[in-house]
């Protein structure tokens, strides 16, 4: 079941490796619209200040456009970098491997084939799935990982026959093929890799013979007995072929040989139906250390330890080759698994190189004499292959690490130039429109200045000072200036006052008489008209008797309120104040 897990969290992982793609595509964008937002919002203070610039609307809604445009352009081009940074992806041929069943073995297989996923210069990307002894279970493995996209699959086939079809159609679909351990009855395949299992069989009836040579007896025939694995798979085929082989011709042994399933339950049930018969076998070969241990289980239950020599195939440190060493084992047989050179062949084979079909791997014998030896190099080369996965992984996530960062690192250098770029329009604009309000402000203060400054000296030496003060008029503006403080004095009376009545009187334009004032005094007609009418109600409020409310309609204001309200701001006192003086 945990193992099942692990495959599953292989296969979660891989996806997430597609999906980190996406996360990071999805980022990308969130990101451009974000700067798309602030850039609308500089442009937004932008356009107030043209607007405070007195721009034209047209021409702003042209300027727009085009701003907007060249955003929207900008904000294209950086999802386009996004997405290309984020899918550049190294090429990694996709390897997808079906193993027939857990175990020990199996399992080792698969550490070196994920170990060596980084060790050539072509990156390869291992994935594994297990059927669980179960062949229609991985038919259908099979055709998943075809459809995820494999380049190549690795395949230990549960069983010889039924598997056929299945690699027939990956095959069909140009996918090159490679048996590793067990075979399938097809000739429609790429390469094979594995251990030479007849050559086990051949290896493990040798010794058996030996063996038997040693035993001494001489009532009776020394009794052999084989228990093979599953005989719907290659390797019991062929190693009870080589077993069988290196028996033949032997009559002074009793050899028999029965079927089992690759369990160590059944092969258990195999040895205690033997023994209780009463006929001891004297040597049981078994197709496997899992095996074995079974047959070991049957002799102890059975209370006749010792007195049967076991032998078993796969020589794994922490199974068979520990057996040996706790004696419950004569011998094992190294049914060698690399992986890395599985690996390789289908890197060969991927990357068009030259590879050979057939590659059979080097198996070996261990027996009590050197199984020490053994067992410290085995573990010696296990503990490495670990160390190298535990390094690869480390270095797999730094890699992940530093794409990512890497890719930070050029999305923040382009939010940075993109955020430099807005803040130093939005700082452009944001000045000028301080600036325009700025400017109005300091027009402003100067308007009330002028009205509210009893001694500003323009107005006053031009209208307020006694007409026997004035100098003798030496230029044209003076003539037009007395011209006017006779006209504006003449109608001061009349509320409804108009510039156009004062032009008419003094011969000039609308535009003309506003420029000459404007000109002359700094103030507008409006201005220098409510000027000279409250100058008149001083003058009159400090030299005659009138009424505040008859000096204020006398000098052309509408109401006497209003007119006190605006003699207290030029003068600083309401008429009421100056006339109780
Ligand atoms: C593991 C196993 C090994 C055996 C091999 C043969 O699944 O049963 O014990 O050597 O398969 O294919």
């Amino acid at each position: 079941m945990f193992q099942d897990l692990k495959y599953m969290l292989q296969g979660l992982e891989y996806l997430f490796q597609g999906l980190k793609h996406r996360v990071l595509i999805s980022a990308w964008f969130v990101m451009s619209r974000t700067f798309f937002f602030s850039f609308s919002l500089f442009f937004h203070f932008y356009f107030v200040s043209l607007q405070s610039k007195g721009l034209k609307t047209k021409q702003m809604r042209q300027r727009r456009t085009l701003l907007l445009g060249g955003l929207h352009t900008l904000l294209y081009i950086m999802v386009a970098v996004g997405l290309l940074t984020s899918c550049t992806e190294e090429k990694a041929y996709k390897i997808g491997v079906s193993q027939c069943g857990p175990g020990q073995w199996r399992e080792k297989v698969n550490h070196e084939m994920l170990a060596a996923q980084h060790l050539y210069e072509e990156d390869a990307k291992v994935i594994v799935c297990n059927a669980g002894d179960d062949t229609q279970q991985q038919i259908r493995q099979i055709d998943s990982l075809v459809n995820a996209g494999i380049d190549l699959l690795v395949v230990a086939p549960n069983e010889a026959e039924p598997i056929a079809d299945a690699i027939a159609k990956v095959r069909q679909k140009g996918i090159p093929v490679i048996f590793f351990d067990r075979k399938a009855t097809t000739d429609d395949y790429t390469a094979f890799i594995g251990g030479s299992n007849v050559e086990a069989g051949r290896i493990m009836g040798d010794f058996t013979i030996q063996l038997a040579g040693n035993l001494h007896v001489t009532d009776r025939k020394p009794f052999v007995m084989e228990i093979t694995g599953a005989m719907s798979t290659s390797p019991a085929q062929e190693r009870h072929e080589g077993f069988a082989r290196a028996m033949a011709g032997h009559d002074e042994l009793n050899y028999v040989w029965e079927e089992a399933d690759w369990t160590s339950d059944e092969a258990c049930r195999i040895a205690e139906e033997q023994i209780k018969t009463g006929v001891l076998p004297d040597i049981v070969f078994c197709h496997n250390d899992g095996m074995a241990t079974g047959v070991y289980k049957a002799v102890v239950e059975t209370g006749v330890e010792g007195k049967i020599k076991i032998m078993g195939i796969d020589g794994l440190p922490g199974e068979g080759i520990e057996y040996v060493q706790f004696g419950h084992q004569v011998g094992t047989y190294i049914y060698p698994t690399h992986g890395e050179k599985i690996v390789r062949l289908a890197l060969d084979i991927l990357t068009g190189k030259p590879y050979e079909r057939e590659n059979t791997l080097q198996g070996m014998i261990v027996t009590a004499e050197d199984v020490n030896i053994v067992d410290l190099n085995c573990r010696e080369l296990m503990k490495q292959n670990h160390d190298l996965i535990t390094i690869q992984d480390k270095l797999e996530d730094s890699l992940v690490l530093y794409d990512t960062q890497h890719k930070i690192l050029i999305a923040s250098l382009i939010c940075i130039a993109v955020l430099i770029i807005a803040g130093v329009l939005g700082w452009r604009a944001w000045w000028q429109t301080k600036k325009a309000i700025r400017q109005r402000q300091a027009l402003n203060e100067e308007e009330t200045l002028f009205y509210t400054d009893p001694s500003s000296r323009k107005l006053h030496e031009i209208f307020v000072k006694p007409e026997d003060d004035l100098p003798p008029p030496r230029s044209q503006d003076m003539i037009f200036a007395e011209q006017l403080n006779e006209a504006i004095r003449k109608n001061m009376s009349n509320p409804n006052l108009k510039m156009d009545d004062l032009g008419d009187e003094m011969g000039l334009s609308r535009v003309q008489l506003y420029r000459k004032i404007k000109a002359i005094t700094g103030q507008t007609p409006v201005e220098l008209l409510r000027q000279m009418r409250l100058q008149r109600a001083y003058a009159l409020l400090t030299s005659t008797t009138k009424t505040v409310g008859e000096i204020a309609y006398e000098v052309g204001f509408g109401t006497p309120g209003y007119f006190s309200t605006c003699f207290k701001k030029q003068f600083g006192k309401y008429p009421t104040d100056l006339r109780a003086e």
